[in-house]
Parts: C-alpha cells; structure tokens; sequence
C-alpha cells in the first residue's frame, strides 16, 4: 500500500504486465501502418511512458509529437477539456496514431476527434493503454486498448493523483473501502471470545487473539515464533517489537478483511502506540475500544459456575478469580485512559443474553 498526498493506493498491474502489453500494441500498429512511417501524437501528461515504451517496441520508423489536454483536478473529470499545447505540423497526408494513457468519460477524446478533424487529418487511430468502458459516454471509436479496467482512479506509470503517482512503474489502485478495527477487552468470564465471533461473522471481520497467533507461530516454528520462544524459554517477555510483526502478518494475511478485532494487544501503552502506527501504515486506524463491563460478583460466581464442570484449576478458586480480575482492572486503566483521550473508549454492559449483549456491541459499532 503506498500514499499519496491523503489517499491510499493498493497495488493493482505489475510493470511486466504492462510492457508486455505495450509490445503488443506496437505490434498490432505495426502491422497496421505496414511500411508507412506514423505519427504518434502522444497526449501529454499522463501518456509520456507509455508513448517512450511504445516507441521502445515498435519496430520500425515512426515520428513524434505531444499534445497537452488537462481534464481532471483531484479524483473527478471536471467535464471541460483545455488544449493547451496545439499541432504546429500538416498532418493531412499521414498516418496518425494518438496514444493516450487513459480514456474515461471521453470527453479529452471528443477534444482530440474534433482538432484532428479541424486540422483536416484524415487518417488516424487512436491508442489508449487504459479504458473505463464502464465510465465512457460516447460513440468515438477507439482504436487499440491496452487494459479494459473497471471504473476505478489508478495512478502510476504516468498517471497522477494530483501531481504524484507519475514517476511508480506499477499501476495502484484507489483504496475506497475503510477498515473497522476495534480492540476488544473484558474481564475474565466476561464472554469476550462468544462476543468476538458473533461480531467476526457479522461485520466480516478478523480475529486475532494474541495468544493463538503466539501458540501458532511457536507450533509452526516460523523465524517470528522461534525468535519468541528463545525469549519465552529464558523466561523473559517477548519483546513488543516481536510481538508486532507477527500481528502484523497476520494483517497481511487478510487484505480483503473488513477489519481485525485485536484481542490481547495491546497491554501497554507502549504496544497500543505501535498498533497505531501499524495500522497507519496500512492507511488505517483503531476506531474503538470496546470493552465489556460486567460487575465483580457477577463475573465471581460465573466463572465458580464454570469451575465445576470445566475441570480448570483457575476457574475454581474464588482468591484466584478475584486476582485475576484485579490484574485484568490494573493492565487495562491505562489502555482504557489513553483511548479514552482519542474518544474511542466504548463501555459495554456485558450482563444478560449473548444475543442482548451482541445487539448492544452491534450498535457501538454501527454508530462508529
Ligand atoms: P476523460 O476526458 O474523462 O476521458 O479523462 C481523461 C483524462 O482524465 C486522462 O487523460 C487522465 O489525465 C485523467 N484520468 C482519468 N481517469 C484517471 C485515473 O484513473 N487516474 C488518473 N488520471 C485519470
Ligand atoms: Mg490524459
């Protein structure tokens, strides 16, 4: 994922792919112009790669020149096309092919069909590396088309996003859907994990618990999970560095998530800083901290309740529980403190029915 000015672009055609479709082009002109020598009218900014690759390919003579139209500001055709650079040669007796980088709506190519016409050249095609068929609303016919893409804003190999974007050899795409990430916290016996894949399921969202991506990588002794275990073995804490990198591979397992509901990171403020930043990168942000508030004596006689059928030794002992409680309020005041600060501490009533208690995360979320 790059970034440019406030956008994000996700990488969408490799450079190879581009040049070898490039050269397919040029054959198919060639073929066309037979042993006339063209002339390519490159249509300036965004086709001056693609008129210097074609080139590249094209195997035999051909001349150049460049016009200069400018339709768009932003992300949005404007509708009006400028020429700003004119045709200063007869063209009426050659064979002209314009390249253009890109055809959207069409509305640059009526401009370039009527100065043609105007200049009273008869004899030309036109060549576009990109079309949005989708986005197109006229009858003009287009001669060579590189790529067919849906009506997506691209930038790279000469195309831009407000000035920048030209100079990358890959194509990206605009990033358009936005990601809901929510760090979810609850006591012990809260239901955190019930919770978690109500709400996975329902905003298609990934889970990541922290303690399955550990166990995971240790199992599966990847570089991540034999690096923390050299720590775990020595009886030290994995360092929050360690701990981040596998989190965010687990991010870049999933890029068509909706979004990741972090369980057991962070736990300091240090590792809620760190998430930041990983997920700035990735052009995005936690939108909120969920946390599930259920009442001590509550929380007490569920987990004494489950005590005697889960066979768990911590789950039975009502000092063990009642520490476990205090520990969970003394890791997370500050993680509560410093999303608090960002607005984005939510307090959820964690009493009553899994299905009163989704209903009720449901719309925290709806309303973030
Ligand atoms: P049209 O006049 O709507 O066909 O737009 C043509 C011009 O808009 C192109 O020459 C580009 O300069 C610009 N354009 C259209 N789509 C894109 C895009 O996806 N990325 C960058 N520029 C674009
Ligand atoms: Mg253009």
């Amino acid at each position: 994922m790059i970034q440019l000015h406030d956008k994000y672009f996700t990488p969408y055609i490799k450079a190879d792919s581009i040049d070898s479709t490039i050269k397919k082009m040029a054959a198919e002109i060639k073929a066309d112009c037979g042993d006339e020598v063209p002339v390519f009218i490159g249509v300036l900014n965004g086709a001056f790669r693609f008129v210097a690759d074609l080139m590249k390919h094209y195997n035999g003579d051909c001349e150049v020149q460049f016009i200069k139209m400018q339709s768009y500001e932003g992300t949005a055709s404007k509708g009006t096309v400028l020429q700003q650079i004119g045709l200063n040669q007869d063209l009426s007796q050659r064979k002209v092919v314009i390249l253009e980088d890109i055809i959207d709506t069409g509305n640059t190519l009526t401009e370039i069909y009527k100065l043609l016409e105007n200049q009273g050249v008869d004899d030309f095609k036109i060549a576009s590396l990109f079309f949005k068929p989708t986005a197109y609303t006229k009858e003009h016919s287009i001669h060579y088309i590189g790529f067919e893409i849906p009506d997506r804003f691209i930038v790279g190999y000469g195309l831009d996003y407000d000035g920048l974007g030209r100079n990358l050899s890959d194509i990206y795409q605009l990033k358009t859907t936005y990601m809901t990430n929510l760090v979810l916290f609850g006591p012990p016996g809260a239901g955190k994990g019930t919770q978690a894949d109500v709400l996975k399921e329902k905003y298609n969202l990934v889970h990541i618990s922290t303690g399955d991506v550990f166990r995971y990588n240790i199992k599966n002794k990847t570089d991540l999970g034999t690096l923390a275990k050299s720590y775990i073995d020595k009886g030290h804490l994995v360092p929050d560095e360690v701990t981040i990198k596998m989190l965010n591979a687990e991010v870049e397992k999933n890029p068509d998530a909706n979004g990741f509901i972090f369980d057991g990171f962070p736990r300091t403020e240090a590792q809620a800083e760190s998430l930041d930043r990983l997920l700035t990168e990735k052009g995005s942000q936690v939108n909120a901290m969920i946390a599930l508030e259920v009442d001590d004596e509550i929380l007490v006689s569920r987990l004494m309740e489950r005590g005697k059928t889960s066979g768990r030794p911590d789950d039975a002992n009502e000092s063990v529980i009642r520490d476990r409680i205090a520990v969970y309020y003394k890791q997370t005041a500050v993680l509560k403190n410093y999303y608090q600060k960002q607005e984005k501490f939510i307090g959820v009533d964690g009493v009553g029915s899994i299905e009163e208690i989704s209903i009720r995360l449901s719309e925290a979320i709806d309303s973030l």
